[in-house]
């Protein structure tokens, strides 16, 4: 038996495998209103064809502001909750659960409206100076997640994931490179976790399904955040009552990680063994054998691909295939495995 083929329940929702596809922007909201188009709905419905156990959405803006691009996904109006919900009948209607994740884009969002962060730092000199949020838009932008979350649980949504990676707001609150501040929102690791702590509160009180937090578990510069920084944050989540981490690095600075195969498993291993909690990692996995390892050797309870699942939507059906795991091919694909 593989354990990549082995089902994964979390708080009643069981994902029937564990590959889960990673979120990514697809910048495919053609008319700058944050909707889901035609496109969206295929392609995601092509990786739930394809056996991926967990459809994870691309970031998804919880205001225009907030958004990466203008062509982003939003969850920022209920006008976007039909389109929404149509895309996770969609998931479900071909045997996989639907996640979002949900986030603000802050000093990355490559916009022409100004742009918020926690300090008036550029990520770099292609984007703009942001402007440092004031309380009042710190507290309006708690109740954006809250609001984005309830539109999210509306559109039916299984699993609900906070985009607290890769330097966009709200990593940018936890990072001492991105966060200045010296108000109560800034200075200490336990000041600088407030921005979160008060989003993840205001989200329990709506939503008491799975709720999974993206982290960047690692920065990649000295005076960043490292492993035992963050197990300290996802501690306190996990008391919060967040139930999943999914484990990624870098990008809070435009310095590249070091990438290699596997090159993020380490940081989901420590938070997982060090934390007691759940995690996925992420991260040039491209091969069956390698996801079993990463499995079996308790590193990880899902394993997300990104890319791999851009180049080939039904991998998960080939894994199988090699593994010799015996799943369940959409009836109208069966002559093409024999
Ligand atoms: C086109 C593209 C868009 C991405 N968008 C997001 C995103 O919306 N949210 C996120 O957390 N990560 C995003 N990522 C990062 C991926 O989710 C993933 O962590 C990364 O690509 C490493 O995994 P891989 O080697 O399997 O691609 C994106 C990556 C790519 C290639």
């Amino acid at each position: 038996m593989t354990k990549l083929f082995t089902p994964f329940s979390i708080k009643g929702v069981t994902l029937k495998n564990r590959v889960g596809m990673s979120p990514m922007c697809t910048y495919s909201a053609y008319e700058e209103d944050g909707k889901v188009t035609s496109w969206h709905k295929v392609h995601y419905g092509a990786r739930a064809l394809g056996q991926v156990a967990l459809v994870m959405l691309e970031a998804t803006a919880v205001s225009t502001q907030g958004r990466i691009s203008p062509q982003d996904l939003g969850i920022w109006s209920d006008e976007q909750i039909p389109g929404l919900s149509e895309l996770v009948d969609v998931i479900h209607a071909n045997g996989s659960i639907a996640g979002i994740q949900i986030g603000h884009a802050g000093r990355k969002a490559d916009l022409k409206e100004p742009i918020i962060a926690p300090s008036p730092i550029p990520f770099n000199d292609n984007f703009q100076v942001p402007q440092e949020m004031t309380i009042k838009q710190i507290e309006e932008t708690i109740q954006r997640f809250k609001d984005g979350v309830q539109r999210a649980k509306k559109a039916g949504f299984d699993i609900i994931e906070l985009h607290g990676a890769h330097g966009y707001l709200i990593s940018e609150f936890l990072s001492p490179i991105t966060n200045k501040r010296n108000d109560e929102y800034g200075g200490s690791k336990e000041k600088r976790f407030l921005f979160l702590e008060k989003i993840v509160k205001e989200v329990k009180d709506i939503w008491s399904g799975p709720l999974f937090i993206r982290l960047s578990i690692e920065e990649y510069q000295d005076d960043g955040n490292h492993p035992e920084d963050m197990l300290y944050y996802v501690k306190k989540l996990k008391e919060q009552g967040v139930d999943f981490i999914d484990c990624s690095s870098g990008a809070i600075t435009p310095v590249p990680p070091p990438t290699f195969p596997g090159y993020q498993v380490r940081f989901s291993d420590f938070i997982k063994n060090n934390g007691d909690i759940p995690t996925s990692t992420v991260g040039l996995i491209t091969s069956p054998v390698q996801a079993e390892e990463i499995l079996n050797n308790n590193r990880a309870d899902i394993v997300f691909l990104g890319r791999e699942l851009l180049r080939n939507p039904n991998w998960p059906i080939y894994a199988a295939k090699e593994l010799k795991a015996d799943i369940q091919i959409p009836h109208q694909y069966q002559r093409g495995w024999l």
